[in-house]
């Protein structure tokens, strides 16, 4: 057996152990009763009865330790052609000097603070700043619109907002304050305060008596101390899509958090502290969270805060550039932004510029990586390319090749095998384990390891009726796959209305409910279509009520308008086309797999329960209008 298979079969034999040893990595004010409560099922807790803080490990203790002078964080910013360094010391003296601006609003343990920033350093600062003080912050993607915002705002709850006056894509700045302003307008719940970041980029208005700005609360306050928590405490809740337009509040806890991350970074990402660790993603999505702020922070690396793109920021070398500058020995990004650069220099000459001096592997996650983008990138870098997969609601990997324990031979298309902890089955319909090389659904079997969700924030009910009941005793991760006869995962496509586009986790469901509510529509699907850049890009089908007369054109226009302005750009809804009717089962189900097939010009087989099979033929005319369905 080898080294990965035989610590994976402890991991599962003796959870107590194994994750008790992980836990000697991170600093406790009060030391765990137990390592694992299981005494309620599914509701699992890791180091129950422990106390920490997370900011103390991110931090604190790295300066005390003698770290104060080794930089923490480097934020690069091509957009505003800025490069600034914090060392451990710095950091530190800014997230206590802001944590005290929020202990002087009123904000303490247990209060949650939405945080709507882009990816600049105040972002881990406004973090970090609530862990330290015990307060719960959810992060909200600058990419999303007002209303998704006033949707977190209502479920959250928070006392208080931080944001800034702008962020910045590309050539593009966008004022987030209207955009905060029409959310909190909108929204049932209001804060009691905001904070915000004036950016030099634009002014933004300040509203008496409930804005404030950043720089003078922060100047004002009086440094905060770090607040014991019980390591059973949500550390934060990120907001993911889900099958409604309700996103999924996932809720992380402190401690098992904590230590998940601190192993992670020696065991899967083979890192040694005072390295530099770069995750080219954006703090609004968990990979930020855990791999921009925390893991980098708890295990005394540097991290870098990107606000850029991987191409057009000036160019196909921004990512070069910032590796060879900065030292980087690890990227991780999503596939999506290799396909962008590849695109736009498909033979590396702009990599050619660079020595990447210590850099030593490339992991992708967040989509599947397609085998061509996987060749390309190897061939280019010469380093391992190792794909990865994992979840927001597992906070870190299920699946990967773990390179500091082994490097398991690489498979282009497959991430690997289960990591530590993680017992992945494959399950058909009636919850039996399917044959190796059987597609399934994929499952983990109960409990899963530290770090993962304990519950969706406020709601316990959706938590086990979206995860937990499908097959009692498993946790369903909604990905459908199969392993093969070395144990290696094949994550092949969701089984439920998520879609992937850009490496962007996003709900048909929601865009479904977007698209209904105008006033001429009577019934739509939105499939998520092959796209090569973004790996899927969502496409509207809808029915027209009887008797609309408007131009089609002009519907389709307001369609498009509509989602953006109720989702976000981020949805990157543009294809949307009117067919006179939507396939269907004779029980009523709308047939969105075989939609999504003929769009993708796949073969496909019409299910013998369809309605009407000519209606395929309306929908494929329907694709090829738009580009789709033309093979
Ligand atoms: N704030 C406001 N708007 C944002 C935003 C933000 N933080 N992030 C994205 N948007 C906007 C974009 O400007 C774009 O708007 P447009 O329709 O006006 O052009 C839209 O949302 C779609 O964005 P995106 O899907 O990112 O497309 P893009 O064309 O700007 O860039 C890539 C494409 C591949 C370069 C980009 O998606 C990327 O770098 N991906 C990296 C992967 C990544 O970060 N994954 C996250 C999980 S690891
Ligand atoms: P998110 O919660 O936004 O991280 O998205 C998680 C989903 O992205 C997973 O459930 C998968 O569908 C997909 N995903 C993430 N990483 C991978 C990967 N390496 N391979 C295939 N799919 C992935």
């Amino acid at each position: 057996m080898g080294k990965h298979d035989e610590l994976y079969q402890r991991s599962l034999s003796d959870p107590h152990g194994f994750w008790g040893e992980a836990a000697e990595a991170v600093d406790w004010i009060r030391r765990w009763d137990t390592v694992l409560d299981d005494s309620n099922p599914p509701a699992y807790r890791w180091f129950a009865g422990g106390e920490l803080n997370t900011c103390y490990n991110c931090l604190d203790r790295h300066v005390e330790r003698g770290r104060g002078d080794q930089l923490a964080l480097i934020y690069d910013s091509p957009v505003t052609d800025t490069v600034k360094r914090f060392t451990y010391s710095q950091l530190l003296e800014q997230v206590a000097q802001f944590a005290g601006a929020l202990v002087a609003r009123g904000v303490g343990k247990g209060d949650r603070v939405i945080i709507y920033l882009p990816m600049i350093p105040e972002a881990p600062i406004a973090m970090l700043a609530c862990a330290r003080i015990g307060a719960i912050h959810s992060v909200v993607f600058g990419g999303f619109a007002a209303n998704e915002l006033a949707t977190r705002i209502n479920d959250a709850q928070p006392k208080l907002i931080v944001s800034a006056s702008c962020g910045i894509e590309g050539k593009k700045i966008i004022p987030y304050k209207p955009l905060l302003d029409a959310a909190i307008e909108q929204a049932q719940h209001k804060p009691e305060s905001c904070i915000i970041l004036q950016r030099p980029q634009v002014e933004a208005s300040l509203q008496a008596g409930r804005d404030y700005d950043w720089q003078t609360v922060s100047e004002q306050a009086t440094p905060a101390d770090c607040v014991p928590v019980a390591a059973t405490d949500p550390l934060y809740i990120l907001y993911t899509s889900g099958t409604t337009g309700q996103p999924k509040g996932v809720v992380r806890d402190n401690g098992g958090h904590a230590v998940a991350l601190t192993w992670s970074m020696r065991h899967i990402y083979n890192m040694e502290p005072g390295e530099v660790y770069w995750a080219a993603s954006d703090v609004g999505w968990v990979v930020g969270h855990s791999y921009i702020v925390y893991a980098p922070l708890l295990y005394g690396c540097t991290t870098i805060v990107y606000e850029g793109k991987p191409v057009g920021t000036p160019d196909p070398s921004a990512f070069w550039r910032v590796i060879s500058q900065h030292g980087v020995s690890t990227l991780f990004t999503a596939p999506t932004a290799f396909r962008a650069i590849k695109k736009e220099d498909a033979k590396g000459d702009y990599l050619k510029q660079y020595d990447l001096g210590p850099f030593r592997a490339l992991f992708l996650a967040g989509e599947r990586s397609d085998p061509d983008t996987l060749n390309w990138a190897e061939t280019m870098l010469k380093v391992p390319v190792i794909d990865h997969w994992w979840q927001t609601e597992t906070g870190w990997a299920i699946a990967a090749n773990c390179l500091g324990i082994e490097q398991l031979p690489i498979k282009h298309g497959s991430p690997t095998k289960a990591v530590m902890g993680y017992d992945v089955q494959v399950l058909d319909e009636s919850g039996k384990e399917v044959p190796r090389g059987d597609m399934g659904n994929i499952v983990i079997k109960l409990p899963m390891p530290p770090g993962c969700l304990p519950t969706l924030w406020g709601n316990d009910e959706r938590f086990r009726n979206a995860y937990m009941t499908t097959y009692p005793g498993y946790y369903l991760t909604g990905d459908a796959g199969y392993q093969d006869t070395d144990g290696y995962l094949w994550i092949m496509s969701r089984i439920d209305d998520v879609i992937n586009v850009a490496g962007h986790r996003l709900s048909t469901g929601a865009m479904e409910e977007v698209l209904s509510s105008h006033q001429a529509v009577a019934e739509c699907a939105v499939i998520g279509a092959a796209d090569q850049l973004k790996g899927q890009l969502p496409v509207g089908l809808v029915v027209l009520k009887a008797g609309i007369d408007k131009d089609k054109d002009e519907i389709t226009k307001e369609l498009i308008q509509q989602v953006r302005n109720q989702i976000g750009p981020v949805a990157a809804f543009k294809h949307v086309v009117i067919v006179p009717r939507l396939p269907k089962t004779r029980s009523g189900k709308v047939l969105r797999g075989t939609m999504q097939k003929i769009a993708d010009s796949e073969d496909y087989r019409a299910p013998a329960t369809i309605d009407d099979p000519a209606i395929l033929d309306e929908v494929t005319e329907a694709l090829q209008s738009i580009g789709y369905a033309t093979k």
